[in-house]
């Protein structure tokens, strides 16, 4: 149980000081409780708590609407609020499809995801996700989906520091998926820039770039679900930027707001937003909102939020500290059971030889004896994953290391 926080720290309800060593759940970007952002939100609920966002509106839903187009790739122009990681996905399928329809390709209703990808866990999300655990309890999901293999392939690239060289080729399957069901009835794919939940897999060098090529090729939208990825997480200010390939949107969540108080922004290209916006006046130009889409108090924290990251250069800062965290993490490489090592930007991951017959045995002990250490991490399946606030130090990314490797020295 934590009862309280500060920078890189949790307490624990026996009074225990334990680091933060995954930013909560990959989204404590700046670090907990910063005095910017709380006094943010202090001020914004006592002065107005609430404004619906059908018909009406409030001013700092613009603002961080406009700031966020700043720090945005160039062509991303628009953004739409949400208030989660999961309902971002749903609404950018839901973008996809209408777009698709209202450019009159109403044929397209397919949408592509991936094996191992985790886009949340709305009903959208886990159609195009890749988590059978996520999905086989809920039914046959949307109809007319499909799904890529994923890019994980450690015979070719253990142990790779940073962006793998091997599997490309792997963006050509979307081909193979083309000429199955003919590109005039797929609407989207969807894709996480790095695939962070099923264990920090990075897309092969080139793999993205080839993706886009295709999708662009055949009318088809490309959507980045930048969850994780977004907001300083690969050292740039998001995945698109790392890997310089721009999607037609862009999911985000989690660091929007620095995990502090639910929301989440999808951005669109102008020509998508603009396709919408035919008129008249008086009707509805796009059926989807929330009652807390843009609320004023999240508004005021993502203002806030961004206004950290920009102060002390945090969606920068994974670049500068990197190569450190590289070699870092790469250290542990004799590290009993260790298989795989892989990083980029503020991202790592070790991969676990798992025990035979008890998968995710090993890495929960390891998760326990970390813990006992004082160091929270986390684990998915055998792979332990690794994603501090970017306002970590050398020393601390040092004490990480060393206590990952007594964790892994005790586990079974
Ligand atoms: C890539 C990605 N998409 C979507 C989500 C879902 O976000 P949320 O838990 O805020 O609904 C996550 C959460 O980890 C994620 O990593």
């Amino acid at each position: 149980m934590f009862v309280a926080a500060k920078d890189m720290h949790y307490t624990t309800s026996d009074g225990r000081e334990v680091m933060d060593g995954t930013a909560g759940l990959w989204c404590v970007n700046a670090g907990h409780t910063r005095p910017r952002i709380t006094e943010a939100i202090q001020k914004q609920v006592a002065e107005l708590d609430y404004a619906p966002a059908f018909q009406m509106g409030h001013p700092l839903a613009f603002e961080l609407a406009n700031r966020l187009v700043d720090i945005a790739p160039d062509a991303m122009q628009h953004v739409f609020f949400t208030n989660s990681g999961s309902e971002s996905v749903d609404t950018a399928l839901k973008i996809a499809l209408a777009y698709q329809r209202v450019i009159g390709q109403g044929a397209r209703t397919r949408l592509i995801g991936r094996e191992r990808a985790y886009h949340g866990v709305n009903f959208g999300g886990i159609s195009v996700g890749g988590i059978v655990g996520n999905r086989k309890l809920y039914g046959t999901l949307l109809a007319g989906v499909d799904h890529m293999p994923h890019t994980h392939l450690p015979a070719r690239n253990a142990f790779t520091r940073g962006v793998p060289e091997h599997g490309a080729e792997l963006a050509d399957e979307l081909e193979r998926i083309v000429a199955l069901h003919d590109a005039s009835t797929i609407a989207a794919v969807i894709v996480e820039p790095v695939a962070g939940s099923t264990g920090v897999l990075i897309p092969p060098r080139n793999y993205l770039k080839k993706l886009r090529e295709i999708t662009k090729k055949h009318g088809i939208l490309l959507i980045f679900d930048e969850v994780i990825t977004g907001y300083g997480r690969l050292g740039t200010p998001f995945g698109a930027d790392y890997f310089d390939v721009v999607p037609d949107i862009m999911v985000t969540a989690k660091g929007l707001t620095n995990g502090v108080i639910p929301m989440g922004a999808v951005f669109t290209s102008a020509e998508i937003h603009d396709a919408f916006m035919t008129g008249p006046e008086h009707l509805i130009e796009l059926p989807h909102g929330y009652t807390y889409s843009g609320n004023p108090i999240a508004a005021a924290a993502g203002l806030a939020t961004l206004e950290t990251y920009r102060e002390e250069g945090l969606l920068t800062r994974g670049a500068e500290l990197g190569p450190y965290w590289q070699e870092a993490l790469h250290s542990l490489r004799d590290a009993p059971h260790v298989i795989d090592i892989r990083n980029i930007g503020l991202v790592g991951a070790i991969e676990l030889e798992p025990i035979a017959g008890e998968p995710t045995k090993r890495a929960f002990s390891a998760f326990l004896s970390a813990f006992e250490k004082g160091l929270l991490i986390r684990t998915t399946g055998d792979i332990i994953a690794l994603s501090p606030p970017l306002i970590i130090e050398k020393a601390q990314i040092d004490q990480i290391v060393d206590i990952v490797r007594a964790a892994l020295n005790e586990a079974d």
